[in-house]
């Protein structure tokens, strides 16, 4: 018999396959790991937050944004809103009152005078005779202090300030606080005098917006 051929239909015999299973071999179990861990990564860097705005893929920004975040913030759009809602009943979206019941903030002296007595005034409330603008009104504004908060009422305020022909330089939320907490104690709407008593100086966060105007120019 050739020994060549008797090997050879040994060689083409393989080994019985077996029943159970086989330990994964540890190299591909590393492998595997390290692919995890490296797909982990990558999302974590380049996914954006899976947010559907965001086109940087190195950006992250986990949780979620409102969309309109940034515009809402505006207090010009947000003080007029409140405004509307609040003050436009006797004071009007026009700004201009009602002769003889409700004065005008359109152009007062008071709008576009010194915040502490424009805060003070919103703040507190107003009763009796009240010059404004060269009309006396004689009426009653009710305390706006326990139904706005400091940062509405700078908002409705910087409105106020730069509508109409009304020129001047936003209230920020920190001076109405600085004046609302001078008048805590306070329950009855103010008077004229005592309006006109409160010191003309600026609140702090205001002073910087309605600084005079920087050095006048060399004519
Ligand atoms: C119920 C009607 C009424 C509402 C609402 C009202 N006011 Fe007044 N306001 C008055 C009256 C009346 C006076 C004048 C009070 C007086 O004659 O003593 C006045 C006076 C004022 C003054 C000083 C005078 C002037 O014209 O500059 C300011 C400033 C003012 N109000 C701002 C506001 C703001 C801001 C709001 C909204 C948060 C508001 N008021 C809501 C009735 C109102």
């Amino acid at each position: 018999m050739d020994v060549a051929k008797a090997h050879g239909a040994l060689l083409r015999e393989h080994t019985e396959p077996r029943d159970g299973a086989a330990p994964v071999p540890l190299w591909l179990l590393t492998f595997f790991l390290a692919l995890a861990f490296w797909a982990g990564g990558y999302l974590f860097f380049y996914s954006g937050g899976f947010r559907g705005d965001v086109f940087n893929e190195n950006q992250i920004a986990w949780g979620y944004t409102p969309p309109s975040a940034g515009k809402a913030k505006d207090p010009i759009t947000l003080g007029k809103r409140l405004y509307v809602a609040n003050c436009a009943s006797c004071h009007q979206v026009t700004g201009l009152g009602q002769p003889g019941v409700y004065p005008p903030l359109d152009g007062s002296h008071f709008v576009n005078g010194p915040s502490s007595r424009l805060v003070a005034i919103v703040l507190n409330g107003v009763t009796g005779p009240l010059k404004v603008d060269n009309t006396v009104f004689n009426n009653n504004m009710p305390a706006w202090k326990g139904l706005l908060k400091d940062e509405q009422i700078a908002q409705i305020l910087t409105y106020v300030r730069q509508e109409w022909s009304n020129q001047s330089a936003p209230i920020s939320s920190e001076s109405v606080a600085a004046q609302r907490a001078k008048w805590t104690t306070r329950a009855d709407p103010l008077t004229e005098p005592e309006i006109l008593a409160i010191p003309t100086e600026e609140l702090p966060g205001a002073a910087s917006a309605s600084a005079s105007p920087a050095a006048p120019a060399a004519h």
